[in-house]
């Protein structure tokens, strides 16, 4: 139960609802508006490189939104989404072998919403929403700030491991505790870049199956791969017990805020309502922007022109990696946005940040993506946004920071320990925790 004095910095602290407890600022955030300073090669964020979408083509449907469809366009439109642009997505979506009926489809704004509106479905405080280890921060933020608590399953290069989500789940059921979904991003996923093999998508659908544990397929990246497609979405292959997320932020662009949900009936009928009393209708007017554009653009021969962008940062980024850091390890990932860089132990990514930041060069802590702390000695790096000669001053940045750090634990491993004071934990600084 919270105290409900208020305090001289917020008069209202106390009265927020208990769940908010989960809803705090990263540590980093500071940190991150430094890094976003035009000198700082920032490989922290998972922004779109939005340049590369050919202004007219956009200005042609946001006009056409404005002008002859405006009475659409400008009014509130269906909780479900505009009917038109359910039928495009499911064009979109049999490129990931999903079929399905326009019914099946909810329009949301961003997947992010959906991500919100099925937390808020389905978990009670205190439930257990399986993902893998690392995963996604704002939906390991979203889950806790519904008090579920995120368990993590560890993945190798073939993404989450099976024998271990078995033995997850048998933990988690024995320590008397209900998990409600298991929640992965099967393809380039982020943080990672890892896709979960085709085999293993099989085993994960089956043991989800016969465990009665829905899952939460999150597939922003799919479309975007770099050689051959991903192996089909884990929606194409179980109807039932599967809810997809797709999104047109990483395809088309974020700045529109339109995603949808594919959800067996019954979740759906649910995710109108839940959308409804949330926004009453996602934007008629991004809805309508985005069904023109994909009526009249080129949108397969973009997501191409994309896929060309991101290989070449993709490489920029592999080769000075190689170039600089050779003696760390990281993912090789096939399509997406993300590196996952692992340094040898004893290094703390998150302490080493502020040093970065100074060098010019920004990251994500790998401790973002856990929700039990674990990833000190991992980063996330974007490739999607700098340009690939930025990207290869970011990495040479980086690994001036790293070997450096490297070469301070190497002198004090050579000098005696100092001894550890105790410190009494109510007289640790606030931010100490
Ligand atoms: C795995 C994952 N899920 C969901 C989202 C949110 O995307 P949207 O812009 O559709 O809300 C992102 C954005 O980066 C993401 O990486």
């Amino acid at each position: 139960m919270q105290d409900t004095q208020g305090t001289n910095l917020d008069p209202w602290y106390g009265h927020y609802a208990e769940r908010t407890a989960g809803l705090s600022a990263s540590e980093v955030r500071a940190l991150f508006a430094v890094a976003s300073r035009p000198e700082v090669v920032s490989l922290a964020g998972g922004m779109p490189y939005v340049s590369a979408l050919p202004q007219q083509l956009i200005e042609r449907a946001a006009l056409r939104a404005a002008t002859d469809r405006a009475a659409v366009a400008l009014q509130y439109g269906s909780g479900q989404g505009v009917p038109r642009l359910r039928e495009q997505i499911l064009e979109v979506m049999a490129l990931e072998g999903i079929h399905g009926s326009v019914d099946d489809v909810v329009v949301t704004t961003g997947s992010q919403h959906a991500l919100e509106l099925l937390a808020k479905l389905f978990l009670d405080p205190g439930d257990v929403i399986i993902a893998e280890g690392p995963s996604y921060v704002t939906a390991i933020t979203v889950f806790r700030s519904f008090q579920g608590e995120v368990v993590h399953v560890p993945m190798d290069d073939q993404g989450m491991n099976p024998q271990a989500l078995r033995e997850t789940i048998e933990r988690v059921r024995a320590a008397g505790k209900r998990i409600k979904f298991l929640y992965t991003i099967p393809s380039f996923q982020n943080p990672t870049g890892v896709t979960l093999s085709w085999e293993r998508r099989v085993e994960i659908l089956e043991i989800a199956r016969t465990s009665g544990i829905l899952v939460l397929e999150d597939n922003p990246y799919g479309l975007l791969h770099f050689e051959q497609a991903p192996p089909p979405a884990m929606r194409s292959i179980d109807s039932e017990g599967v809810v997809y997320l797709g999104t047109f932020s990483k395809t088309l662009a974020p700045g529109l805020r339109v995603g949808w949900a594919i959800a067996p009936h019954a979740i759906r009928e649910k995710l109108v309502l839940a959308n409804e009393a949330a926004v009453l209708s996602p934007s008629s007017f991004s809805q309508i922007v985005i069904s023109e554009y994909l009526d009249t653009a080129d949108w397969k021969g973009q997501i191409s022109t994309f896929r060309d962008v991101y290989r070449e940062r993709r490489d920029a980024m592999l080769g000075a990696l190689s170039d600089y850091l050779p003696s760390m390890t990281w993912t090789r990932p096939a399509g997406g946005f993300y590196v996952w860089l692992t340094m040898p132990e004893h290094l703390d990514s998150k302490a080493m940040l502020p040093r970065a930041v100074k060098e010019l060069v920004a990251y994500t802590p790998g401790t973002a993506f856990y929700a039990d702390g674990d990833g000190r000695r991992n980063m996330r790096l974007s490739f999607c946004y700098p340009q690939p000669d930025f990207i290869r001053e970011g990495i040479r940045r980086l690994s001036t920071v790293i070997n450096g750090e490297l070469a301070l634990l190497g002198e004090f491993s050579q000098t005696a320990p100092l001894p550890v004071q105790p410190v009494e934990r109510d007289v640790l600084p606030p931010y100490a925790g």
